[in-house]
């Protein structure tokens, strides 16, 4: 039997749940840094085999980097390819990809760009694993890697850092290659990885390439409604009906989901396949549709996150537009966002609890260093108003992990405030490419900071396309992008190259 107590404490927590469903004011515990995790989410294409040859090796890398604690050391994984590489005599380049949160051969099988251009550069290519992703596991498996707070602790973007830096060093010598220039390329988080690897180690590299790198998106360095704002417009360009048709299906929505019935109702409608339990996880698995969409908005067909048509943007909203008149909100919104999830034709329901944002390393890192300020505006953003609250965020935080967020801790140790000044007068060669239809996009660095540090951006690329490999559907604009690019890069080695001679022959 339930005390007077737990009766009155469930009437309170009925009344307090209405309250907030009534002025339909979303939780404020929403965390879009999650989106940066795009590619750990996807182990579907892990079964395709590599397209690409390489080695794989491994090496013994020390656990923390910057202490002399006793402590086991790891296995970290690279792939390696030496086919076109000129050697160390003739101081044959070395691209390096920074690996990031996932799986490397992933990353090696959707980075064509880095491959395509390295028999022209005769450049060594390697691809190190980013620690706790992949095979890089330390304590031995990810069941123990990820047991709890402490032995997740020697996840971070420093460690990372510190175990590129070590592998490339002993890798040359190795080769008695000291002399041939690293070249640092990487996407996503992967690229603010090499952004920031250049910055803090320029002597292990010559420059970087950091495609969609939202190295800025901390504090408020950006407005933290820059993404969902992004992700909107985006919506926006392409129809403003389909826009305001998302827009009002928040609402409709939630006053569904409160009459009786009414989520059997949404579950129905939407092909889910066991019934849904509040309207706020369909809310939920339509803004990650909506916010995923817009990374891969790509001009050309893709298999990255999800099979999808060439500008999916473009399509979603031509499903929801198109239907007939008297077709509710409801029946628009399933039919664009069957573009996102159904566009083989093949899924029977839809699981909403397949969330693949479940434990992760991402998600450790999204609670502890990399604390990304999002919120959404009703003004400006087609999605549910939200605030960003950072006390609610350390309380989700400490509950999940036992830690608690440091959200100024990139700031202080790779630098944001003040970044231009900083970067002008300290920093050189590195590219921030990005395509501003990435939501991403807003959080890099989108103008020149010095002849050297330099910012590529086409408006209608989104999340690293730059580094895919080349289609025959590539437009002008990204050949252009790509051709730059390659371009800096050679710049780099023939001034590298030429300062060795200058050396040479004092
Ligand atoms: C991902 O991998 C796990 C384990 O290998 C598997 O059980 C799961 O079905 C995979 N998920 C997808 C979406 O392929
Ligand atoms: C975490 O797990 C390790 C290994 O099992 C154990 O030694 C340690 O005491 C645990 N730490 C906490 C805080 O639970
Ligand atoms: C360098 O050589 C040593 C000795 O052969 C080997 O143990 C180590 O794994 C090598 N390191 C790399 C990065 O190749
Ligand atoms: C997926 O698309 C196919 C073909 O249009 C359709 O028959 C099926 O019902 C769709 N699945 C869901 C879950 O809506
Ligand atoms: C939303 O955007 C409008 C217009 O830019 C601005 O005036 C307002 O303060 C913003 N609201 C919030 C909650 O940030």
């Amino acid at each position: 039997m339930a005390t007077p107590w737990q009766c009155l404490c469930l009437i309170l927590i009925l009344i307090i749940s209405i309250l907030c469903q009534a002025s339909s004011i979303q939780l404020p515990s929403k965390n879009g840094a999650r989106y940066l995790s795009i590619f750990w989410s996807s182990n579907r294409t892990l079964s395709v085999s590599p397209k690409y040859n390489y080695e794989t090796k491994y090496f013994q890398q020390k656990l923390d980097h910057f202490s002399f604690t006793h402590l086991p050391s790891f296995r970290q994984r690279y792939l390696i390819n030496t086919q076109y590489w000129l050697g160390p005599s003739r101081l044959g380049p070395i691209f390096l990809y920074c690996g990031n949160e996932g799986d490397i051969e992933w990353f090696a099988a959707n980075t064509g760009f880095l491959w395509e251009i390295a028999p022209r550069f005769g450049a060594m290519v390697i691809f190190p694993e980013h620690r706790y992703y992949g095979e890089s596991m330390p304590y031995g498996s990810k069941e123990e890697a990820y047991k709890n707070a402490t032995t997740l602790s020697y996840l971070t973007a420093e460690q990372a850092l510190a175990d590129y830096a070590v592998l490339i060093s002993e890798l040359k010598r190795n080769l008695s290659a000291q002399a041939c220039p690293v070249v640092l390329f990487g996407g996503s988080y992967g690229g603010m990885l090499a952004a920031w690897m250049r910055l803090k180690y320029p002597h292990i590299s010559i420059g970087a390439l950091a495609s969609s790198a939202p190295i800025l998106q901390f504090e408020d360095l950006v407005p933290p409604e820059t993404f969902y704002n992004i992700v909107s417009n985006d919506f926006r360009r392409e129809s403003t009906s389909c826009f305001r048709t998302i827009k009002e299906s928040w609402d409709v929505i939630n006053k569904v989901g409160q009459i009786n019935g009414g989520l059997a109702q949404l579950t129905k409608t939407f092909h889910i396949c066991r019934e849904l339990e509040s309207a706020d996880s369909l809310t939920n698995w339509l803004e990650s549709a909506y916010s995923y969409l817009a990374m891969a908005n790509y001009p050309y067909p893709t298999d990255f996150l999800m099979p999808l048509p060439g500008n999916p943007i473009k399509e979603v909203c031509r499903k929801i537009d198109s239907l007939p008149d008297g077709a509710s909100v409801l029946q628009r919104i399933f039919e664009g966002v069957s573009v996102y999830y159904n566009y083989t034709g093949k899924v029977n329901c839809f699981n909403l609890d397949d969330d693949p944002h479940g434990m992760s390393g991402w998600n450790w890192q999204a609670c502890t260093e990399m604390i990304m300020p999002m919120a959404s505006n009703r003004t400006t953003s087609m999605f549910p108003e939200f605030y960003y609250d950072p006390k609610s965020n350390e309380e989700q935080c400490l509950k999940d992990y036992h830690v608690k967020p440091r959200p100024t801790w990139i700031t202080t140790e790779f630098g944001g405030h003040a970044f231009k000044s900083a970067l002008k007068a300290f920093g050189s060669n590195i590219i921030f490419s990005n395509g501003l239809l990435d939501p991403w996009s807003g959080g890099s660095v989108l103008k020149d900071v010095s002849d050297t540090i330099v910012a590529l951006i086409t408006e209608k690329g989104a999340h690293h396309l730059d580094l895919r490999a080349a289609t025959a559907e590539d437009p002008d604009w990204l050949l252009d992008q790509r051709s730059s690019e390659i371009k800096m890069i050679r710049d780099w080695l023939d001034e590298y190259y030429g300062e060795k001679k200058a050396t040479f022959s004092m």
